[in-house]
């Protein structure tokens, strides 16, 4: 693979450690988006991927030149055990869309997608320079939501009754960060470690902190994908 500095070979956490996927992380794939309780929570269609799908979705998703998807592993032994993924990457407007899929059931609940997500905003705002991330999530997927929200995620709005799951409807919500919530979310961390205070429990606001004008357009990302046009 071509050297990309905007495509980190690792992103380094505390409990996971993110890495480019490689050809062989296709068999994971496999396994995880052919997994009914995976699917549930990923698609907007109820019924598993085939194999020639998850082939393609893999080709061009995870070791596709088109996002910055990353593998997660545990540090501890090294386990593969999801995927995460900043797509659309848009240098005209300093926007990505955020994508976390961890495939081993026995990880959810652990924290484990909470800080992989937290190193792909770190990497997504303090890397690339990127003003503003978005995902979406279904309305069920607690789990989901609560992490999104500890990164920094705020609601911005909802699709109402977009999915039809387990014989009844459920909005699908709009979640976005921006690089000003991000960073003055890293000042007061920073502060409040300095004076020794722990770090409250989330309670966003939906209100961004006004900090120093937007970085576009001394963006790195404008750069790169200047270059990869
Ligand atoms: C969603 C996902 C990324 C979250 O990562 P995670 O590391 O498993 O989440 P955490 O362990 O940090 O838990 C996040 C929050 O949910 C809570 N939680 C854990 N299990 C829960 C459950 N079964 N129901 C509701 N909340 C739950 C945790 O207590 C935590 O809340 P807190 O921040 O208020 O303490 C991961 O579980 C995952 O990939 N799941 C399968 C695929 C998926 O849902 N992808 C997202 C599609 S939008």
């Amino acid at each position: 693979m071509t050297h990309r500095s905007w495509f980190p070979a690792t992103l380094p956490g505390e409990r996971v450690v993110l890495r480019r996927h490689v050809p062989a992380n296709l068999r994971v794939f496999q396994r995880w988006y052919a997994d009914p309780a995976v699917v549930r929570l990923t698609r907007y269609q109820d019924s598993p991927m085939r194999p020639d799908e998850i082939e393609r979705f893999f080709a061009a998703r995870a070791l596709g030149s088109d996002s910055l998807a990353m593998a997660i592993h545990l540090r501890d032994d090294d386990r593969l055990i999801g995927t995460c993924a900043l797509s659309q990457l848009d240098a005209d407007n300093g926007s990505a869309l955020f994508h976390i899929t961890i495939g081993e059931k026995d990880e959810w609940g652990h924290g484990y997608g909470t800080e992989a997500t937290r190193l792909m905003i770190d990497h997504a705002f303090g890397g690339l320079g990127l003003h503003r991330v978005a995902l979406s999530v279904f309305s069920f997927n607690e789990r989901a939501v609560r992490s999104y929200r500890s990164v920094g995620f705020v609601v911005e709005g909802r699709a109402r009754e977009a999915i039809w799951r387990e014989g009844r409807w459920w909005d699908e919500i709009s979640m976005s960060l921006l690089q000003s919530d991000w960073k003055a979310r890293h000042e007061r961390q920073t502060a409040d470690a300095a004076i020794g205070v722990e770090e409250a429990p989330a309670e966003p606001t939906g209100v961004a902190t006004p900090v120093e004008p937007a970085t576009r357009r001394g963006a790195v990302m404008a750069g790169i994908l200047g270059k990869r046009r």
